[in-house]
This record gives structure tokens, sequence and C-alpha cells, in this order.
């Protein structure tokens, strides 16, 4: 009788059985060949959670919208969420086969990434996913993309662009945690288009989306790949995730 939003499902690693496994509320399954969700591992459901410990009354992701969760902790469990989006972003991007010799003299066949990145944020939510970026990607450029959503109609507003001169030849992680209407996402690969990016060289990581804005996205850029750690409902009538965080640059930066 626990109130599950949502789909649900047993989670835990194949070799415990469905009943020693909780269930919790998973990510709503997209029919987009270009969006991967995060595998929903209970380390991940746990931290979307926004609680320290796994036990089965804790599971699903009943307090991700605690209003009590406190800043610290929702910066802390943020950032490792952030740091999955990163990790599992990079394994979208180009890679060789390159042979190293190990110091006993041994050949290891491996692989090596191609080509240049960087990351542009959208603020100012985005930048709170700079930082996980960095500590995977020494030294890499960040340019930012200022959007604003009208609070009243949820319409994106663009103030500001800052971005790597030789943008065109990179390949771009676009960061923002939240993925509401689409339109924020949207208005900013418009400017990165603009700038000579090819939608097929842009990644967005993403943290929390709803249907309604990858759906948006998705047909709007057929080539885009989203990486996201978790699809949710939908939209209020306020064009605000369910049942998501809430404002999220609120709660990181300010609240
Ligand atoms: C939030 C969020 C996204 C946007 C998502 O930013 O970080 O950029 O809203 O909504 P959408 O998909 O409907 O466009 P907001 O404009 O509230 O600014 P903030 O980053 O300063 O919080
Ligand atoms: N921006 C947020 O921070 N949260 C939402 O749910 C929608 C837009």
């Amino acid at each position: 009788n626990r109130p599950h939003v949502g789909p649900t499902q047993c989670v835990g690693p194949d070799y415990r059985s469905e009943s020693q496994k909780p269930i919790a509320t998973v990510s709503t399954e997209v029919k987009y060949e270009t969006v991967t969700t995060l595998p929903q591992t209970p380390q991940l459901i746990a931290l979307l959670t926004f609680t320290v410990s796994l036990t089965y009354d804790d599971c699903g992701y009943r307090k991700i919208r605690d209003r009590n969760t406190e800043r610290a902790d929702f910066i802390f469990y943020s950032n490792r969420i952030i740091r999955l989006l990163v990790e599992e972003g990079l394994n979208h991007l180009p890679i060789v086969e390159h042979t190293v010799t190990t110091p006993v003299g041994r050949n290891y066949a491996g692989l090596m990434f191609q080509g240049k990145i960087c990351g542009v944020s959208i603020m100012r939510a985005g930048e709170a996913m700079e930082q996980g970026l960095r500590d995977c990607c020494r030294s890499v450029r960040i340019g930012k993309i200022l959007i604003q959503r009208d609070e009243e109609t949820a319409q994106p507003k663009l103030f500001y662009d800052k971005l790597p001169e030789d943008i065109a030849e990179r390949w771009v992680l676009l960061l923002d945690p939240m993925f509401a209407t689409g339109g924020s996402a949207i208005m900013a690969v418009e400017v990165l288009k603009s700038r000579g990016v090819p939608e097929e060289r842009i990644l967005f990581l993403n943290l929390i989306a709803s249907p309604e804005g990858i759906g948006n996205f998705a047909t709007k850029f057929p080539k885009l790949r989203v990486v996201t750690a978790f699809v949710d409902q939908g939209l209020d009538s306020k064009n605000y995730i369910v049942p998501g965080l809430g404002d999220f640059g609120d709660r990181f930066y300010t609240m």
C-alpha cells in the first residue's frame, strides 16, 4: 500500500530473488532511441531519494520532493548523481583502439577517446554540473548560456552566451539538471547550432526529465543524444516536473 507514483520495479542485483528486493518507483520508459536512461540501480534510486540508508521503507523516490531535505544534503546527493551522469555521458563519445606497453613489457590493447570536447552549462542550474564534468575531464573548457524560464508562462528567454571560439570543432556536453517542457534546452541547442555545432555532436546530460520535454526535444533534434538519470511522470499546471524535486537552482544555490 505504499504510495508509488509511476512504474515500479524490484530493485537490486540479479542474483537476489524478487522477494529479497525492495520495490521502488523507477524511470518512465521512453520510446526514443536517442535517449539513454541510467540503469535503475539501488544506488541511483537511493540517491534520487536523497536519503542515506536503503532500507525497505526508504526505497523509492518519495523523498525526492521532501521540502525538508537540507541544502547540504541536496548538493551532496545531486553531485553524486551528476558524477554518474558524466561517467555515462563519456561512454557516448567517439573512441578508437589504442595499445600501450605496461611496465612489465606486455601490451595492453585498450581504447582512447578521440576528439575535443567542451561543456556548456545552461545557467543557473546547469552550472551545478560543471564540477562533476571537471572532476572527470581535467581542465575541460566550459561555455555558458544564460536562459531563464518566465515564471508565469514557462517560456525561455535567452540573456547571454559565452562559448569557446572553436566550439564548432568540439563535442559539446550540454548541462542542465532539469528538463521540463524542453524549451530551455531547445533554445540552448539552437544557440549551439547557430555557432556551427551539428546536433549529432551534442550530448545533453540531465538529471530529471519529463516525458513531454523528451518528446519535444527528440522530435526537434532526432540525432541529438540525451543521457538522463530519471524520466518522471509529467508536468503540473505551472510546467514543473512532477513528482520532480521543485526548483533545482533554488535548492542547490539559495534555499
Ligand atoms: C530551470 C532548469 C531548466 C529549465 C527547465 O531553469 O534549470 O533550465 O528551468 O524548464 P523547461 O524545460 O520548461 O525550459 P530556470 O529558468 O528556472 O532557471 P535557474 O537555472 O536559474 O533555476
Ligand atoms: N525548473 C526546475 O528547477 N524544476 C522544474 O520542475 C521545472 C523547471
